[in-house]
This record gives structure tokens, C-alpha cells and sequence, in this order.
């Protein structure tokens, strides 16, 4: 059996190494032909722990390859993983026009029985549509089945994800596809949960904005703590301890950022819309998660009154730890903030600057990077922590005191113990604690 695995973004790349380690012959293809030539090579063009050695280990033994030519793929594949992007469009839909054109693209291409899986987010009813275009486009003779498998990778640990996953979602509408993936997916037998094809998708979706809607509750409780004289990293472990809720995904701060959760929660919104269902809930959880900025944006001037010429260490730009990625990171809002206030702005991100500098060039006014965190915190008047990398965690405080111009830490993300912190002479600002 042969996979081919259609986009080579942060879903695609894990699902064709992952499956190729799993023992399979998988072939990767993506219009990108610049992705396609440097994952042929072995490398990686993002940052995620662990990919790029089990990537160079399943090119040597030969159960993984990349090619351009997306028909070619089709033609030599059994089994299509389709991992193309379905970005957010302004009414807050998922485009599905990538979707759209693979599918016709399979169509024209179907030499023989194919199973097709779709991997990347898409809205419930979505492989209806796949279903519909390869049929209008197709060679007669061939059949086909479409499934949904879709994927709960974590970006900074989707590798681990992908190998270790707590439930493996199938939806299957045949005996041929269930058996197909189920072959696959030989090695987690246990874990693989079996429905039709609209339950699947539906669970991508809700099982993110059900995420998402945990943390913006945690942040709505937080804005509570503030008013009061209650500790939102207390409240949120006593809650946790209980086994119905759980203690992940409770971490007050600045609210949710990446690739997902923001785009699915509205997406979600969109599809229960227009299906004539209330959608408020959700729009709630979007509404407070937006409002983190303007909390974080508050305490700052809180601290320092006027932010004009002010010096501040950003410390912190990717949406969270242990990824490169800034796609709707908080920094970019709050980083767009200070700088209608003309501050003076030194950026500092372990893994995330080549990206930021992409979306704020070195020249914009009022921004400057920094090569490492103490560079960015001599001579601040205030250091602003936005993700909580292991980096941060662990930086000399001591030190960090005597480089800055005034000993003030605004920490969004409860980095430090404020005890700690206020014992080394820190004027010390968190969320949801004093
Ligand atoms: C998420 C889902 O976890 C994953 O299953 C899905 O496949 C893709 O979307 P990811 O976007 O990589 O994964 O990041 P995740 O670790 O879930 O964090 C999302 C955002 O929520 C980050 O910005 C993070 O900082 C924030 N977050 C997370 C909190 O603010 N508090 C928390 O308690 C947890």
C-alpha cells in the first residue's frame, strides 16, 4: 500500500514522517517546490522538536520521498492524506478552495480504487463535497471512498502527538476504507475511535473551540481574581483536581493564539450559524480572548502611565513555546499597540525571530531585535513576558535587575512567583494574582 500525503505544511510534514515510521511507503507532494526540494534533502522548514532527525531516518530507509508533481502522486498512492490548508476567510468561514481543487485534481488523476483521507480542519459536511466534485470530474471505471481522520497535533510537540495520540478518529461510510485504515493504524488498535464521516469532522471542531472556550473561561475568571483577592493559578489547580474538568488548558494569561483555535472557534461559529443554531457561546469565547490584549496593553500603562519613548523588552513572540510559529500570536497585537504609542520596542524570541521579521521588518520605527533576552532588558523600563519558554523561566534575574533602566516585569503569562520576584526588588504585575 502506498500514502500519499497532498501539502507538506505543519500538519502534512508530521503526517507523512509519522507514517512513514509507522513502516508505510509514503510520498509527500506540495505546490511549494522549494518545501519539496529542502524536505528531499532532509531538512525541515519549520521548527519542531524531533522532526528532523525521524525525517532524515525515514528518507535513508526509504520508506518516505517528496515529489512536486501532485498528479504523478495521485497516480502512484492507494491511500491520499489530503493536509492542504483551509485558511480563515473575512466572514470567518474556512476557505475550502485548496480542498476543492485537490479533489478535482484526484479526479482526474483516478487510475484504480483510491481511499481518501482528509486530515486537514474542515467543516462538517465537507467530505460530501469531496465526494460530489471527484465524482463530476472522474474516470467512470474507478471507484473511491472518502474518510475523515483528523489530526490533534500540538505544534512544539506534534511529532510526540502523532506517535503517542490519545485517540486515532476515523470516520468511515464503507467496509473497504474502515479496513484500509484500520491497517494503518494497525499499532494503536486500542485507541482508535470508529464513526461516520460527519461525527469526525464535527469532532475536530468542537473538540478545539471546547480548548478554547476552557481557556478564555479560565481568563474570564481571572479578570474575577483581579477584582478580588483570589489567585487564578490557585483557583485553576483547585479546579483542575477535579477529574470531570481537568487540570490542562487552564493556564490564565494571554489568551489563545495559532493556527487553530482562533480560526476554528470562528469557523465553527460560521458552520452552527448557518445551520439556524445559536452560536453566542462561542462568539463569547472569541470576544475574551480579543479582550486579553487590551488587559495586558492596560496593566503596561498601568505600570508606566505615558508609553511614548518608553523602552520595552518584548520577551516572547511566538503564539506559545517550543514553535516558531507567530501565526496569531498575542505579541503581533500587542506589538502593534505599542508602537501607535511610539514606544521603543526590543524583541527578543528564542526561536521565533526570523518569522517576526517577516511581518516587522528591522526598519520599522520603533523596533530593534535583540540576540538574546538580557540584550533586550538593558536599559528597559519594563519587561514585557509573553511566552513562557523554558528560556524565561530560568533567566538570571538578578543580573536582568541591573541591566534595566527601571526594575518593572509585566509577566502575561505567570512566568515567575511574585514573592520571588518582589524579594529581588521587581516591581512585579501578573495576571489574575497579586
Ligand atoms: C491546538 C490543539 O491543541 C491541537 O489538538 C490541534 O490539532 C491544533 O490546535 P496548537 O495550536 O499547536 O494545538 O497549540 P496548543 O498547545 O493547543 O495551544 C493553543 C494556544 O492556547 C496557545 O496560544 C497557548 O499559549 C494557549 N493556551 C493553552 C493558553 O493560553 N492556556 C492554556 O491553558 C493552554
Amino acid at each position: 500500500m502506498k500514502i500519499g500525503v497532498i501539502g507538506t505544511g505543519y500538519v502534512g510534514m508530521v503526517t507523512a514522517v509519522g507514517l512513514a515510521d509507522l513502516g508505510h511507503n509514503v510520498i509527500g507532494t506540495d505546490k511549494v517546490t522549494k518545501k519539496i526540494e529542502k524536505a528531499s534533502k532532509g531538512i525541515v522548514p519549520i521548527y519542531e522538536p524531533g522532526l528532523g532527525d525521524l525525517l532524515k531516518k525515514n528518507l535513508k530507509n526509504g520508506n518516505l520521498s517528496f515529489s512536486p508533481d501532485l498528479e504523478e502522486t495521485i497516480r502512484s498512492s492507494d491511500v491520499l492524506f489530503v493536509c492542504v490548508n483551509t485558511p480563515q476567510r473575512k466572514d470567518g468561514s474556512a476557505d475550502m478552495s485548496f480542498v476543492e481543487g485537490v479533489s478535482r485534481c484526484i479526479a482526474e488523476n483516478l487510475n484504480g480504487y483510491k481511499l481518501i483521507v482528509e486530515k486537514s480542519t474542515v467543516p462538517v459536511r465537507t467530505s460530501s463535497w469531496i465526494k460530489r466534485t471527484i465524482s463530476l470530474y472522474k474516470n467512470k471505471e474507478y471507484s473511491f471512498d472518502v474518510a475523515s481522520n483528523p489530526e490533534f497535533l500540538r505544534e512544539g510537540s506534534a511529532l510526540s502527538d502523532f506517535l503517542n495520540p490519545d485517540r486515532i478518529v476515523i470516520g468511515v461510510e464503507s467496509e473497504k476504507a474502515r479496513n484500509i485504515l484500520l491497517k494503518i493504524y494497525k499499532k494503536y488498535k486500542e485507541k482508535i475511535h470508529i464513526t461516520n464521516i460527519d461525527t469526525a469532522e464535527l469532532i475536530k471542531h468542537a473538540s478545539n473551540s471546547f480548548l478554547a472556550m476552557k481557556i478564555s473561561f479560565i481568563n474570564l475568571i481571572s479578570d474575577l481574581c483581579e477584582k478580588t483577592d483570589a489567585d487564578v493559578e490557585f483557583v485553576a489547580k483547585g479546579m483542575g483536581l477535579d477529574s470531570r474538568i481537568g487540570k490542562q488548558f487552564l493556564k490564565a494569561g494571554l489568551g489563545y493564539g495559532g493556527s487553530c483555535f482562533p480560526k476554528d472557534v470562528r469557523a465553527l461559529v460560521k458552520i452552527g450559524e448557518d445551520l439556524g443554531i445559536g452560536m453566542k457561546l462561542l462568539k463569547e469565547v472569541d470576544r475574551i480572548n480579543l479582550a486579553r490584549i487590551d488587559m495586558f496593553i492596560n496593566k503596561i500603562k498601568e505600570a508606566l502611565w505615558i508609553l511614548k519613548n518608553k523602552k520595552l523588552a518584548v520577551l516572547g513572540l511566538s503564539f506559545k513555546p517550543r514553535t516558531d510559529d507567530i501565526r496569531n500570536a498575542p505579541s503581533l497585537n500587542i506589538i502593534e499597540r505599542l508602537l501607535e504609542e511610539e514606544s521603543q520596542l526590543i524583541l527578543y524570541d528564542p526561536e521565533a525571530i526570523e518569522n517576526t521579521k517577516t511581518y516587522f521588518p528591522e526598519k520599522t520605527k520603533g523596533i530593534h531585535y535583540a540576540e538574546s533576552a538580557l540584550e533586550a532588558l538593558t536599559n528597559a523600563n519594563a519587561a514585557l513576558f509573553i511566552t513562557e519558554w523554558e528560556e524565561f523561566k530560568k533567566l538570571d534575574l538578578y543580573k536582568a535587575k541591573q541591566l534595566m533602566s527601571n526594575p518593572i516585569i509585566i509577566d502575561g503569562r505567570n512566568i515567575f512567583e511574585p514573592d520571588k520576584v518582589r524579594k529581588l526588588g521587581f516591581e512585579y504585575y501578573s495576571v489574575g494574582r497579586k
